[in-house]
């Protein structure tokens, strides 16, 4: 059976494209999915991607990633918020990176303080798309680890 990631993003996130270019640049959420779903398969794992703008939806995508073999996760405003999905990482058994667009210690005070990279693998911001390309390659050699 295939390996399977999971690619978790939170609100105004699929307002990407549009959304301050200027900060997240041009691409849109559907391009990246799929840029990220292309290096997946290159690794040799099916990608299943959700996005959402409601908490609760977030924790339980991140509930059903329990069955996948990685999480790739930007929880975008709700990095700096939320509890609620810092306890859903922490209660699945799934290696998770934390990716941001931006660099969030470059921005405002409050996006200095994430409740999730304490229960990440590793974290990675500020390469744009290329972040999620890089979480991909971070858990395919997490997950087979060269001889
Ligand atoms: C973000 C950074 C967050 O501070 C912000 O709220 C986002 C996007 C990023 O990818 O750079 O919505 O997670």
């Amino acid at each position: 059976m295939a390996k399977r990631l999971s690619l978790v993003n939170g609100p105004n996130l699929n307002l990407l494209g549009t959304r301050e270019t200027e900060v997240y640049g041009s691409l849109t959420l559907d391009k990246i999915v799929a840029d990220t779903s292309a290096e997946a398969k290159s690794h040799g794992f099916d990608l299943d991607a959700f996005q959402s703008n409601i908490e609760g939806e977030l924790v339980e995508a991140i509930h059903r990633a329990s069955a996948s073999d990685g999480l790739i996760v930007n929880p975008a405003a709700y990095t700096h918020t939320s509890i609620a999905i810092r306890d859903a990482i922490a209660a699945i058994d799934t290696p998770t990176v934390e990716v941001h667009l931006s660099n969030i210690y470059k921005r405002e005070s409050f996006r200095h303080q994430s409740y999730v990279s304490q229960v990440c693998l590793g974290v990675i911001g500020g390469f744009g798309p290329q972040g999620y390309m890089l979480a991909v390659q971070a858990l395919a050699r997490h997950l087979k680890p060269a001889k």
